[in-house]
Parts: C-alpha cells; sequence; structure tokens
C-alpha cells in the first residue's frame, strides 16, 4: 500500500482524506495543530510547521508521494525529497513558480499566456513612481491568501494603501464575469479538465461569495478558458491538480488571474455534482490509476459558510436543520472548533436541473444558515 503524506490539514485536506479511505493507500498529515481539520482522519499525524525544511524532510523521507493542500510549504525539503525519489504533487518547480505572485505573472508572459500586464514593485516607494499604470490591483508576492494580500489602486490617494514589500502591481480589468478550472494531469502527462464554474465574490470580503457550475457562458467562452487552462498546466510541467482562476472582461477576452496547485474552492460542488471529484481525482493521479470522468450528474451551486460578523468563539451552526429539510442541499461542516468572522467554516453545495433554482436556493441557504457561537 503506498503511502501518501499531506502537508496541511485544513479543510482541504480533510475533504482528500475523505476519499481516501476508498483507495489503498496510508495517510499522514503534517501540520501545526493537532485539532486541525484533518487531524482525525488520517491514519498517521505528525505535529509539526510545514514551513520547516527538517520539519517536512523527516515527514516525507519515508513516504512514496507527497502533496499540499496550501502553498505555503518549505519548496526545498520537497526539492530534496523529489531529488531522493518522493514523488511530489504538484512538483516542487511549478510550486515556486505559482507560490510568488511576482514569477507567477513572469511565467504567464513568458509563456504567452492571457493575463493583465503587470510591473514589479519592490517596495511602496516604487510603487509611487507608477501613477500612469493606475487604476490596477496590487498583489504580495509572497504569502497573501484568501484576498488579503490585494489590494485595489485606484488613484494617486490610494497608493499608501499599498505593500512596501516585493509585488505586483496589475492593470485593472474591467471584469464582467470571473470563472474557475480544474485541471488533473498525471503522470503520463494526460490531462482532464471540469466545466468552467462562475465565481461571484463578495466585493466586501473579497472572498468568493457563491458559485455556479457549470457557468453561464457562451461555447467560445468556455472553450477559451479550457485552452488557458490547458496551456497553463502544459507550461507548469508537473502532474497533480490545478485551480486556474480566470476572468472575462466586457470584451469577453478571457484572462488567467492566477492559479493554484492544489485542490481549491471553486471544485468542492464537484463531490456530489460530477462523477469523479477533485479529490478522487487527486487520489487517481497520485495512485496512477486512470483518470476520473468530470461530467457533471447535476448543475450545482455552493455557497461557503463564513463565521458570521461578531461572534468570535465555539461554533455553532444555526439553521443547519431548516437547509438539510431540502432534498437537493449536501452540507460540509469542516470540523473546525472556533469560528471568528470571515473564517471559512464550511461550505453547502446545492444540486437541481434548473439555475434559476438554484440561485433561489443559494438566497435562502445564505438567510438560513449562520455560523454563530454557542
Ligand atoms: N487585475 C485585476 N483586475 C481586477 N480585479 C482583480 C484583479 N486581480 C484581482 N482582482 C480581484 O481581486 C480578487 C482576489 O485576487 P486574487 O485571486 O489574485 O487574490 P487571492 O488573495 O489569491 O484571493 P483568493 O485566495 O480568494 O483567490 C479577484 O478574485 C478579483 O475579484
Ligand atoms: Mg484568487
Amino acid at each position: 500500500m503506498k503511502k501518501v503524506g499531506i502537508l496541511g490539514g485544513g479543510q482541504l485536506g480533510r475533504m482528500l482524506l475523505q476519499v481516501a479511505a476508498n483507495y489503498p493507500v496510508e495517510t499522514f498529515v503534517l501540520e501545526n495543530d493537532s485539532n486541525c481539520p484533518a487531524a482525525h482522519l488520517c491514519d498517521h499525524f505528525t505535529k509539526g510547521n510545514i514551513t520547516n525544511f527538517d520539519d517536512v524532510y523527516n515527514f516525507g523521507k519515508g513516504l512514496d508521494a507527497i502533496t499540499i493542500e496550501i502553498e505555503s510549504v518549505n519548496e526545498a525539503a520537497l526539492e530534496k525529497l523529489e531529488s531522493e525519489g518522493v514523488k511530489v504533487y504538484p512538483k516542487p518547480s511549478a510550486l515556486k513558480t505559482i507560490k510568488d505572485k511576482i514569477l507567477q505573472k513572469q511565467f504567464y508572459k513568458d509563456n504567452h499566456i492571457k493575463s493583465s500586464d503587470f510591473v514589479i514593485t519592490k517596495n511602496l516607494a516604487e510603487l509611487e513612481k507608477h501613477i500612469d499604470f493606475l487604476p490596477a490591483v496590487h498583489k504580495v508576492g509572497m504569502g497573501g491568501y484568501d484576498g488579503r494580500g490585494v489590494q485595489v489602486i485606484r488613484t494617486k490617494d490610494d497608493i499608501k494603501k499599498g505593500f512596501d514589500v516585493p509585488s505586483v502591481l496589475e492593470k485593472m480589468v474591467v471584469i464582467k464575469k470571473e470563472l474557475a478550472v480544474i485541471v488533473a494531469v498525471n503522470d503520463k502527462g494526460e490531462t482532464a479538465i471540469y466545466d468552467c464554474v462562475d465565481m461571484v465574490v463578495d466585493p466586501e470580503l473579497n472572498l468568493l461569495d457563491y458559485q455556479i457550475s457549470p457557468a453561464d457562458i457562451s461555447e467560445a467562452i468556455a472553450k477559451k478558458a479550457a485552452i488557458i487552462a490547458l496551456q497553463v498546466v502544459t507550461k507548469l510541467k508537473s502532474p497533480g491538480i490545478f485551480a486556474v482562476e480566470l476572468f472575462v472582461d466586457k470584451d469577453d477576452e478571457v484572462f488567467v488571474n492566477e492559479t493554484a496547485p492544489r485542490v481549491h474552492n471553486s471544485g468542492h460542488h464537484s463531490i456530489e455534482a460530477n462523477y469523479s471529484s477533485q479529490f478522487d481525482m487527486l487520489w487517481r493521479v497520485i495512485l496512477s490509476y486512470p483518470l476520473g470522468n468530470t461530467a457533471h450528474i447535476l448543475p450545482a451551486a455552493i455557497v461557503n459558510l463564513l463565521g458570521a460578523e461578531g461572534y468570535t468563539g465555539m461554533a455553532y451552526y444555526e439553521g443547519l436543520e431548516e437547509v438539510l429539510e431540502s432534498d437537493n442541499v449536501f452540507v460540509h461542516i469542516y470540523g473546525k472548533v472556533e469560528t471568528k468572522p470571515g473564517r471559512k467554516m464550511g461550505h453547502v453545495t446545492i444540486l437541481h436541473k434548473d439555475k434559476e433554482e438554484l440561485l433561489k436556493q443559494v438566497t435562502l441557504v445564505k438567510n438560513s444558515l449562520r455560523v454563530i457561537t454557542g
């Protein structure tokens, strides 16, 4: 039986482990918090720091393969493990490119993959030199996630809100739609691609509000999106699972926003809505089984369950019974002990053949279910 490790023990690791139970695999998790969402679903839990060389190296050295559920891991340790024969999904070289938004944007440019224009800024003083480039979006090179580390800079007055560390300043795209595409790549370089997902972003939290899959887009846009997503994974030259976030602008041009080299929030519907979920697919890649069937069984919507404003402490899920009365609603609670405002505590998947009905139920779920304390 293959021994496979996951760096990070959050909800992505948890959902990956839920599927691992169906396969002949022995699972290992490395994470600092022994009460994290994935801690109790793996065969072996190791308490340690995923950004620390020794912790990652020691964790990985007896394993057949290792994967990540977050980008901020010690990639030098992964490189060493890879050189010693441990399979790493994604390859450390791909991780390195993606992890730093500066390198990531440069990668799109070098490979002629359509992405908004950008300049690199080392600090605020450099940012001030790019007033002509505004309106733009400033993004921290390393360490940003879930919208933190992203700042809109419309005018000269906004410059002080920018980052005083190495960052990219991207031209503002007039976004008509945000899409995401999940692509799997196996060791042979074969790919499997899912339908585009419509990602609707909460403008205040800068975080995903809800998503619909398949996206409501023309065939032409779907085709452009698929071509770009396949270009990205081909040029990254790595097996694994990748989520490519895209923008569609007012002229229906499609741009890459960013890529995640791992399972992703935009693919959670696939647990119920597609024949092979993104988690199932990643196990097929790691365990060298045939790639799964990405086709939709039914259209789906996803609502993220975020900690409600004003509540910090032991989580309580208000309205669970009400939403579970619907026969097409599926609740995923991530098992985080404490809630805080905006924290991702779970998600709800709604399945329905009719898109209008899906949207109605999105509103219903958003109005009935709250993560508070209790
Ligand atoms: N060049 C751009 N033009 C217009 N809007 C943008 C641009 N870049 C980012 N945004 C907006 O900011 C959001 C967050 O940006 P991005 O995806 O790069 O950050 P992130 O921190 O990785 O967020 P997440 O983890 O939620 O994906 C995007 O989903 C989009 O709504
Ligand atoms: Mg993003």
